[in-house]
């Protein structure tokens, strides 16, 4: 398997095969990671991150990762380029690359990371988008092959918000590996229509299926895996908060969810979460609204069930293996 020179944009653009490969080396890297056997396979090189939005798993991973490569980082934040403000995206690539073995992208439209990869000589990475956060999806697939020796015939539930970049993600990851994706929530939240028959096309060649629902209690009987996001998103207006409130809060993650699930079911959330008020937002939510748990209840997040802290070391060990590979 070759991937030198490839970009992540989205996992649509890998075949299964490929994501095998991806998953298997992330968890040659993690083993060696935990013997402390050095990987320093890219010495020398140099790569450039860049978030127009905040993160704490990853640009963590992406830096960690990339140490342990032997590759150096540069970390641009929102306010420290000149990009999108005083330069275009074509010539930020451009002179990026000339520089650099490869760029991360974290930011808002999909079309911006698309573009930077058009007129990029290195490897794109994509650190999220509005629509797509490829470096989760491994980092999730790892952790459910983990969890259960294999990922084809998985059934996978995710509650609440499904139209941003997990959502989206996600179904196109069970799709690709043959796995059985529901997405549960109000309409106006399901993902688009042409996304959705793309997955199906996709699903009906690897034996998974994609399957949309309001109805909580149908949505989990059998599932393995239980996953939600934050119910609003970076980028997004904090005034769309009581919308969200009033039209997801049927489909929080809760105790009844868990226990109508897969007796061995596993929770699953890419963090950040909103599980109790220890966080500003958190608490404004709850001074304003009263309630102090959002897309999973503290007692949820906290369980024997929760994976959460496994998936987000994931990150780093999927996103050294996407480094390793693409450089
Ligand atoms: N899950 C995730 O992408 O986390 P950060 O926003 O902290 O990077
Ligand atoms: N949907 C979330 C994911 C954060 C990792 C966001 O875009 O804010």
């Amino acid at each position: 398997m070759n991937l030198r020179g490839r970009h992540l944009l989205t996992l649509l653009d890998y075949s299964p095969a490929e994501i095998d490969y991806l998953l298997d080396l992330a968890a040659d890297l993690k083993e060696k990671k935990k013997e402390r056997i050095f990987t320093e396979y890219h010495k020398g090189k140099n790569i450039v991150l860049i978030f127009e939005k905040t993160s704490t798993r990853t640009r963590c991973a992406f830096e960690v990762a990339a140490h342990d490569l032997g590759i150096s980082t540069t970390y641009l934040d929102p306010a420290a380029s000149q990009i999108g403000h005083k330069e275009n995206i074509a010539d930020t690539a451009r002179v990026l690359s000339s520089m650099y073995d490869g760029i991360e992208y974290r930011g808002y439209g999909q079309e911006i990371v698309e573009e930077l990869a058009l007129y990029s000589g290195v490897p794109v990475w994509n650190g999220l988008t509005n629509e797509f956060h490829p470096t989760q999806m491994l980092a999730d697939l790892l952790t459910i092959r983990e969890s259960f020796g294999t990922l084809k015939g998985i059934k996978v539930t995710y509650l609440g918000d499904a139209r941003y970049n997990t959502g989206n993600s996600l179904m196109v990851a069970c799709a690709k590996m043959g796995m059985h994706f529901t997405v549960c929530t109000a309409g106006k939240y399901f993902p688009k229509d042409d996304l959705v028959a793309q997955c199906r096309e996709i699903a009906a060649e690897t034996g998974g299926s994609i399957t949309l629902t309001e109805d909580v209690a149908v949505s989990v009987v059998g599932a393995q895996v239980i996953s939600t996001d934050v119910w609003v998103s970076m980028g997004e207006s904090a005034e769309v908060w009581s919308e969200r409130i009033a039209d997801l809060r049927p489909y929080q993650v809760n105790r009844t969810v868990m226990e109508q699930a897969d007796k061995e079911a596993i929770f699953m959330h890419c963090l950040p979460a909103f599980h109790d008020n220890k966080t500003a937002v958190g608490r404004e939510v709850y001074e304003r609204y009263g309630i102090s748990e959002l897309e999973v209840t503290d007692e949820v997040f906290e369980s024997a069930q929760s994976v959460v802290f496994r998936e987000a070391e994931n990150r780093m060990h999927t996103i050294k293996a996407v480094l390793a590979a693409t450089l």
